[in-house]
């Protein structure tokens, strides 16, 4: 959910993760830093604690480490046109409350904050769902052209970017941990081409079709 003026360690809040919490960078307005949250604070559950408990005991593998270098090594691969669709990942740091990732933050076109898709399915606006709906599709067509493995299309970790002057939007994937894995047993998705073109299909008609039914669960 959406959080406004509210502080966590001074910081001001942009919204809470499953696991992370997003505050506004008070260096730039242009940047916000990720922070992974302590357990007390993060969603409970056995699949988070497992995850929060794998980026705690090994080194450099906080999930603001994890999800630097995922986008590090996808930047390399396709270069600017990553920041079509996904929100640049610019540095780690070191901080008295943890290690951060200091991220570009997304915002509408007017300079308002870009919400998270399910945003739309509680709060009225002037965004149609077909405007919704084609954007998804640009968005999946951006994962396919560039063969991204990017499976956990939780609405809560995707962005609308509303344009000024038409009634569009653009989708911004904001949270990248999740790069690179599934939860097959044997990930033939990510060992065959085809099957994680059908995977990301699957995934995106199946967005789709959450906006056309309006049947959205919220999400972190
Ligand atoms: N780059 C960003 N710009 C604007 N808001 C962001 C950005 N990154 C994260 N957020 C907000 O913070 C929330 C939690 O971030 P996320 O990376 O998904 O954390 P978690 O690891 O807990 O899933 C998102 O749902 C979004 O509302
Ligand atoms: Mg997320």
């Amino acid at each position: 959910m959406t959080v406004q003026h509210q502080l966590w360690q001074g910081y001001q809040i942009i919204a809470r993760g499953a696991n992370r919490i997003c505050v506004q960078d008070p260096a730039s307005t242009d940047q916000c830093i990720k922070f992974d949250l302590p357990s007390e604070q993060a969603k409970p559950g056995l699949a988070n604690w497992l995850r929060r408990r794998k980026a705690m005991l090994f080194p450099n593998n906080s999930f603001a480490d994890q999800e630097f270098r995922k986008y590090k090594a996808l930047e390399q691969r396709i270069g600017n046109a990553a920041r079509n669709h996904i929100a640049q990942c610019i540095a780690l740091v070191n901080t008295s409350f943890g290690r951060g990732l200091v991220c570009e933050r997304v915002y509408n076109q007017n300079g308002t904050a870009a919400q998270p898709i399910y945003y739309y399915f509680e709060h009225e606006s002037t965004l149609s769902s077909d405007a919704l709906i084609d954007a998804i599709y640009k968005f999946g067509d951006f994962l396919l052209r560039h063969d991204i493995p990017l499976f956990d299309l939780n609405p809560g970790n995707l962005l609308v970017q509303l344009n000024n002057s038409d009634n569009k939007c653009t989708i911004y994937c904001i949270d990248l941990k999740s790069l690179g894995q599934c939860k097959e047993i044997i990930p033939l998705s990510l060992w065959f081409k085809p099957l994680r073109k059908k995977k990301i299909q699957r995934r995106i008609s199946r967005l789709a079709n959450a906006v056309r039914a309006r049947k959205f669960r919220k999400s972190p």
